[in-house]
């Protein structure tokens, strides 16, 4: 399925573009961010790293790979890409999606408010059943978003990160769970 446009109430998701390479090598480019990531993604951050990783991910959905990238736009603005969100709709992976966003933006609940129209995309367009996602233990603020966003603690797995930590924590993520919190 084609990755749609998805409006909440402060944001814009819109599918990734080429366009969006400036912004997000501006904004990724920043320690606090990569520290908390895997080590697959290169630090020191090269300078064409936001293009690359995006010809590369368009590369993998025209190839037919069941993957939806998001960047995340505020609303009203000027639809710069302050951040990415990347969900994975297959089964056999550890983790199914990945987040960031520019630090400037950080503890207002945006994630949060992202992340659930992804959950609503995942459990009511897409209608898949449950998902994992991780993060590194140290990782609080991901883990926040993921307790608010009704995702449950089911074990730890080994993922290097780029601040040292290997241990992660693996959450699961079901449509029944999901439904029941918004029934509140
Ligand atoms: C993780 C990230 C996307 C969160 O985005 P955000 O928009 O700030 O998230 P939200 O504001 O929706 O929620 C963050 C929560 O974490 C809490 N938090 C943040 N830092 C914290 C800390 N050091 N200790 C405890 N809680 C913390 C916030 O208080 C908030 O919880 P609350 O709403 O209960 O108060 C952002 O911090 C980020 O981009 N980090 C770097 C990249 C990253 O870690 N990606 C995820 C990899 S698994």
């Amino acid at each position: 399925m084609k990755t749609p446009t998805i409006q909440t109430s402060r944001l814009i998701l819109r599918p990734l573009a080429l366009s969006d390479a400036p912004a997000i090598q501006r904004h990724f480019n920043n320690w606090n961010i990569i520290r908390n990531l895997a080590t697959v993604v290169p630090w020191p951050y090269p300078d064409d790293g936001a293009e690359t990783f995006i010809r590369r991910e368009l590369e993998k959905i025209a190839a037919g790979e069941e993957v939806h990238h998001w960047v995340l736009a505020l609303r009203p603005g000027d639809g710069e890409a302050i951040g990415n969100i990347h969900f994975r709709a297959t089964a056999e992976t550890k983790d199914n999606r990945g987040f960031w966003l520019a630090e400037p933006y950080w503890n207002r609940g945006l994630m949060t408010e992202a992340i659930s129209a992804v959950n609503d995309f995942a459990f009511n367009t897409l209608g898949i059943e449950q998902f994992y996602v991780c993060n590194a233990v140290s990782n609080e603020a991901s883990r926040r978003v993921k307790q608010k966003t009704g995702a449950e603690f089911v074990g730890y797995v080994e993922i290097a990160h780029h601040n040292g930590q290997s241990k992660s924590e693996r959450w699961r993520v079901t449509r029944e769970n999901w439904l029941r919190l918004n029934r509140l």
